[in-house]
């Protein structure tokens, strides 16, 4: 069963074919109305639940949106809403489920949460964000470097601030799509040394560099997000900020990198804080395409799921 769960856990070939895959599917629906099927109907016929236990705006419009241009249908359920949010198993809700539907995508707190929905549904499960990782984004941020500079293999790509779940799949990517990565921030929010691990032992040079300008040297993207993620206690906000302030991506940062640097960010942002608004909105910023290519890549992930 094809489930889309980590960069890490997915062949690379597929990987790779997936993300061929989005941006010929992009092509293909140039200049049409959102709202308008695509040529080719691969989920005609099937059903996708898509289950939010965290809030969100671009996976659960762009997962909404993609399965109905590839002509299948969508259930919208918030964890909340669930008996699974009320003592029912996570195991005997992906075997109820799995009666119902063809594919579940779920973003959810604890990764055992979707590890265990994998393990006991009958279809295939996608990784919609974790507190560990974020899959689909990455697929999205690769496509959309390569749409613009090309390949992404060999490239130094350079995270500034939290080593989040964000960071941890753009790590697993420098491992399987081959590009090199510098995080730089502050020791208490360095990634898991798994994930540096992982990008390490599959040939990439990850480096860990506490001085934000000198990360930034000769870089060709440098990637931000919030200071505080949904999974982060409100009440460290204030010390993480602290924290991080030495880390915000702003035009002085920038201009330490290539002159051709991109800048992206997953979004949501908070303007002054991580980004400063000169950045977002500047001419080295993408941050808008990558936005849309969450649509065009997870349609592919979902056909690749689906083996259509
Ligand atoms: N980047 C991202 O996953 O955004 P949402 O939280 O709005 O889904
Ligand atoms: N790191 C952020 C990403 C949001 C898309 C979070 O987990 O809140």
């Amino acid at each position: 069963m094809n489930h889309f769960l980590d960069i890490h856990k997915t062949d690379p070939a597929d990987l790779r074919a997936m993300i061929d895959q989005a941006g010929q599917m992009k092509q293909a629906r140039q200049g049409r109305p959102k709202g308008t099927a695509d040529d080719d109907q691969p989920l005609k016929g099937r059903m996708v639940a898509l289950i939010f236990e965290k809030p969100s705006t671009r996976t659960r419009v762009s997962f909404d949106v993609g399965v109905r241009q590839m002509g299948g249908e969508t259930m919208l359920l918030s964890g909340g809403d669930m008996q699974l949010g009320h003592g029912e198993t996570i195991a005997d809700t992906a075997r109820v489920l799995s009666r119902y539907v063809d594919l579940i995508m779920i973003r959810t707190f604890d990764e055992t949460v979707l590890t265990e929905m994998a393990e006991y549904a009958d279809v295939p499960v996608i990784n919609g964000l974790t507190d560990r990782t974020h899959p689909c984004q990455i697929m999205a941020d690769v496509m959309t470097y390569e749409e613009h500079r090309g390949s992404i293999a060999g490239r130094k790509v350079v995270w500034a601030g939290d080593g989040n779940n964000v960071c941890a799949s753009f790590l697993h990517a420098a491992g399987q799509f081959g590009f090199d990565l510098t995080f730089t921030g502050p020791p208490q929010l360095d990634p898991e040394a798994e994930f540096v691990d992982f990008a390490r032992n599959m040939g990439s040079t990850i480096t860990i560099e506490r001085d934000a300008a000198r990360a930034v040297q000769d870089a060709d993207l440098i990637v931000a997000d919030t200071w505080v993620s949904m999974h982060d206690a409100q009440s460290a906000r204030e010390r993480r900020h602290n924290m991080l302030r030495p880390y915000q991506v702003n035009a002085a940062l920038m201009a330490q990198a290539k002159p051709d640097a991109l800048f992206m960010h997953c979004l949501p942002a908070h303007r002054e804080e991580e980004v400063t608004s000169e950045v977002m909105d500047g001419p080295n910023s993408v941050i808008w395409d990558e936005a849309e290519n969450r649509l065009h890549a997870q349609k592919a992930v979902m056909r690749w799921c689906l083996g259509v």
